[in-house]
């Protein structure tokens, strides 16, 4: 399998302040890798660096994608290499329509468009995005979104936050299409995309059948292993001890 994304001794800042010390990560194609770590210890950070928010500055280290260093990159010119990225907290866009969005930012928008209601979002079409939207509803927009932008590699920033039980049976099914099948209408043969997913509750593992885990603490990566055991030491340990990563000050 070939490296999908490589992050080599990333340091970046965001507000002027070090945030990503010396982060090391590698996704391989077809592979989804979970991300766990604590408030603040930069997870979020390091999805916004990967997608070249200009929030977060690089001082140090390199992205590749498909072997390629895209680190230089503006997010746009990432979003067109296939880098898609569902925000812990996206912004509001006013003015902006939902439905506009999709049928302008994609050429199978129209296409999408048509399966709004799959995603409990045909009433949602012509509200500015994001605007008054509770959490399950940004969650279902920013979901078909990314399916009308068919990204190679998804950026799911803990994507059931927010959510109640009943929506996040919805937004797994639909993460699950993302990454496996894609929607019905395309009439696509099975693919496989890449993903690197935060979680703080696992809930989302359930539908996704992930393969391997990261922990993040103070802006680097201290350790990995199986997603289910790092969870599950994790729940029972806390992040103090959990695999070998007691060596990282939290
Ligand atoms: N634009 C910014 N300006 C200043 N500090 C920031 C900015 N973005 C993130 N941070 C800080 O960086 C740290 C890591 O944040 P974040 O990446 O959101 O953590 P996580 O997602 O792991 O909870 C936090 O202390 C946060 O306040
Ligand atoms: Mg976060």
């Amino acid at each position: 399998m070939t490296d999908m994304l490589k992050i080599i001794d990333l340091h970046a800042e965001a507000g002027e302040r070090e945030i990503l010390k010396g982060v090391n990560l590698t996704v391989k194609e077809g592979e989804t890798a979970v991300l766990f770590g604590p408030n603040g210890s930069g997870k979020s950070t390091l999805m916004s660096t990967i997608m070249g928010y200009s929030t977060c500055k690089v001082t140090q280290g390199q992205i590749l994608f498909k072997g390629e260093d895209i680190t230089d990159l503006t997010v746009d010119q990432r979003a067109k290499k296939g880098i898609g990225m569902m925000m812990q907290r996206p912004p509001n866009i006013f003015g902006v329509k939902l439905g506009d969005l999709i049928k302008t930012a994609s050429p199978i928008g129209e296409e999408v468009l048509k399966e709004a209601d799959r995603f409990k979002m045909g009433n949602f079409l012509d509200r500015e995005v994001n605007v008054g939207f509770s959490g399950g509803e940004i969650k279902r927009s920013e979901l078909l979104q990314l399916t009308a932008q068919k990204p190679e590699f998804i950026l799911l920033d803990e994507p059931e936050s927010g959510v109640d039980l009943e929506n996040i049976d919805l937004i797994g099914n639909k993460v699950h299409d993302l990454l496996y099948d894609g929607i019905s209408c395309r009439g696509s043969v099975q693919r496989h995309v890449s993903s690197l997913v935060i979680t703080h509750t696992g809930q989302i593992l359930d539908y996704i059948g992930a393969d391997c885990a990261y922990v993040m603490k103070n802006g680097r990566i201290c350790c990995s292993g199986r997603p289910t055991d790092l969870l599950k030491e994790i729940k029972e340990n806390g992040y103090g001890e959990c695999g070998s990563c007691q060596t990282i000050k939290l």
